[in-house]
C-alpha cells in the first residue's frame, strides 16, 4: 500500500514528530509513503506529491514546522475540489491518505473518506479547541513560549511599575491564553469564552494598585471580545479560504493597552506573541504525543480503517470517528477558566 502524508491548516510544533512516526511505522509495516506538498494544495496542483524514503525523515522529530510545507487551501471550497483531490492522489499512485490538522484540515478529510478515498487524520492545533481530544500538536509547546515570555514581562513591569498586556493566539478559545497565563502567574485573563468589559478591567487594575501592587500582567487571546473595543477596532475583516478572519490584524491588544493607559494613567506596554507560538523545537509532550498518534495512525490506515482519528482520552490513545473531532469547537469550561480568577 502507498500512504499519503499531508499536513494543513497553521503549522504547530510536532508536526513532524507526526509525520516521522507515521513514515517510519509505514515503512515498518513494508508499506511506501508519499509526501503531499502545501497542504490541501497539494491535491489540487501538479507536482506536489512525492515519494518519501527513511532519509526524509531523520533529523526532523526536534524540527518546528513541517517538512511537507502547510497551506490553508480550502477542496471544499473549489468546485468539485474534494473529486479533484482524490483523483490527484490516485494518479499518483496513493492508496491511502493520513491528514494532519486542525478542524479545518480533518473536516475536507472527514470529506475523503466520505467520498470513498481512504482517510485518517492526526489531531493538531494550538489553539486546543478539537473537540473529544485531551491532545492536540502544538498546544503545550504554545503554552511553553507563552510561560516563558510572561516570566521575561514579569521582571520588566515591575521595575518599572507597569501594565503589561500581552496578546496571545486562540481564534475561538482561550487554552493558550489560560494555561499560559496560569503557568505565567498572570493577573488577568481574558478570554474569548467569557466577556469581560473594559470598565472590569480598569477597576481590577485600579484594585490591585490600592493593594500595593505597582505592576500588572494581562494576558488577552486574539479572539475575546470587549465590547467597548469592538467599535474601536471594528470593520477589518481579511478573512483566509476556511472565512476565518485573521485577528492579528484586529489587534485587540494594542487597542486594549491604548483604552487603559487613557482610562488609568498607568503606563502600559503591549506585546503580541503572535507566530512566536508556533515556531522552534516542540516540547517533549508534543513529541512523545505526535509519535504516539501519528504511530497509530499509520496501523489504523494499514490495516483498512478510514474516517477516524487516534486521539488521547483518559491519558490512553483511543480512536474515535473523525466526525466527532470536528462536530463542535472545544471551549474553555468555567471552572477552569475561574481558576485564572483566584490571582487576579
Ligand atoms: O489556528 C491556529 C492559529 O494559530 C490561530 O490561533 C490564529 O488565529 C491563526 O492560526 C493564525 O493564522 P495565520 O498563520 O494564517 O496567520
Amino acid at each position: 500500500m502507498r500512504i499519503g502524508i499531508l499536513t494543513g491548516g497553521g503549522d504547530a510544533p510536532g508536526l513532524n514528530a507526526a509525520i516521522r512516526a507515521v513514515a517510519r511505522r509505514a515503512f515498518q509495516l513494508g508499506h511506501q509513503v508519499s509526501g503531499v506538498q502545501n497542504g490541501w494544495a497539494g491535491t489540487l496542483e501538479d507536482g506536489l506529491i512525492r515519494e518519501m524514503t527513511a532519509q526524509d525523515v531523520r533529523g526532523i522529530l526536534p524540527m518546528g514546522g513541517t517538512i511537507l510545507g502547510t497551506s490553508r487551501t480550502n477542496p471544499l471550497k473549489v468546485k468539485d475540489g474534494v473529486a479533484m483531490a482524490i483523483r490527484r492522489l490516485q494518479h499518483n499512485g496513493v492508496d491511502a491518505l493520513v491528514g494532519i490538522g486542525g478542524d479545518d484540515t480533518l473536516s475536507v478529510a472527514a470529506a475523503l473518506h466520505d467520498a470513498g478515498f481512504p482517510t485518517v487524520g492526526v489531531p493538531k492545533t494550538i489553539d486546543n479547541d478539537l473537540a473529544v481530544t485531551e491532545f492536540c500538536i502544538g498546544f503545550d509547546t504554545a503554552v511553553g513560549v507563552v510561560t516563558d515570555a510572561l516570566d521575561r514581562l514579569h521582571t520588566t513591569a515591575s521595575a518599572h511599575h507597569r501594565v503589561m498586556v500581552v496578546e496571545v493566539m486562540g481564534r475561538d478559545t482561550g487554552w493558550v491564553a489560560l494555561m499560559g497565563g496560569v503557568a505565567g502567574g498572570a493577573d488577568l485573563i481574558i478570554i474569548p469564552e467569557f466577556q469581560l468589559s473594559l470598565g472590569e478591567v480598569v477597576e481590577h487594575l485600579y484594585r490591585r494598585r490600592g493593594a500595593g501592587k505597582l505592576f500588572s500582567i494581562i494576558v488577552v487571546a486574539e479572539g475575546a471580545h470587549i465590547p467597548e473595543l469592538e467599535m474601536e477596532g471594528g470593520g477589518q475583516a481579511e478573512k483566509d479560504a476556511f472565512g476565518h478572519v485573521r485577528l492579528a490584524k484586529r489587534g485587540i491588544g494594542d487597542l486594549l493597552a491604548g483604552r487603559v493607559e487613557r482610562e488609568t494613567g498607568f503606563e502600559t506596554r503591549v506585546t503580541v506573541l503572535g507566530h512566536l507560538q508556533r515556531g522552534g523545537s516542540p516540547s517533549p509532550t508534543d513529541r512523545i504525543w505526535a509519535t504516539r498518534l501519528g504511530a497509530c495512525a499509520a496501523d489504523l490506515i494499514a490495516g483498512g480503517k478510514s474516517g477516524v482519528i487516534p486521539i488521547r482520552r483518559d491519558g490512553e490513545v483511543q480512536v474515535v470517528p473523525l466526525a466527532e473531532v470536528v462536530a463542535e469547537t472545544r471551549r474553555v469550561p468555567k471552572e477552569l477558566y475561574e481558576l485564572g480568577q483566584i490571582f487576579v
